[in-house]
């Protein structure tokens, strides 16, 4: 009767040559888990702040306002910022800008006219509590906390309603926090 061949056997100092090599791999792996962990933290924690407000948001330092007192803000008028006429005024970025207050299970302005085509600058804060900001169909999705501002450029391309959900848990009317966007087409040129 044949024995089927048999594995070489290794001594003991091939054996911790291995052992070194796997030990190597798991002190690599904790390293990269630890720098991966802190990194995010730093970096990912809060949403995106602006600067000195972007050089177009007074009362807005650093990206922070005081949440009881939005009355000195922009954000005492929320919505699409426009000139005496009616326009949207164009700021120093070229983008127009627009001020979203989340608060009490709602945002303000309840319902939100955007033109198509034109770079939009959001900027959102919450009053009260941790809220989230989801513009559905999009990758537009941050987190809004009191007293910090929220700052985001999009454009939307076609006209048409576009939904702006809360996607954190923020109380009992959490399900109920929705709010729209109207973008409508580009107005036709004015005839001279
Ligand atoms: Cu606001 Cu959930």
């Amino acid at each position: 009767m044949r024995r089927a061949p048999q594995a070489p056997r290794l001594d003991h100092h091939a054996l911790e040559r291995y052992e070194r090599i796997w030990l190597g791999v798991a002190v690599v792996m904790t390293v990269l888990l630890f720098v991966g962990v802190l990194s995010s933290l730093i970096s990912g924690t809060y949403p995106r702040l602006s600067g000195q407000g972007g050089g177009h948001s007074m009362a807005v330092t650093k990206g922070r306002v005081d949440p009881a007192n939005l009355a000195a803000t922009p954000f005492a008028r929320p919505g699409l910022v426009v000139d005496a006429a009616g326009q949207p005024v164009v700021n120093a970025q070229g983008t127009l800008d627009a001020y979203i207050v989340a608060g009490n299970f709602t945002f303000q302005p309840a319902v939100l006219r955007l033109p198509a085509g034109r770079p939009v600058t959001l900027h959102v804060t919450a009053t009260d509590v941790a809220h989230g900001f989801q513009i559905t169909g999009t990758n537009v999705n941050v987190e809004l906390l009191p007293g910090h501002v929220a700052t985001l450029t999009v454009t939307f391309r076609r006209s048409g309603e576009q939904h702006v959900i809360c996607n954190e848990y923020c109380g009992l009317g959490h399900h109920n926090m929705i709010t729209r966007f109207l973008v409508e087409p580009p107005a036709p040129a004015a005839k001279e």
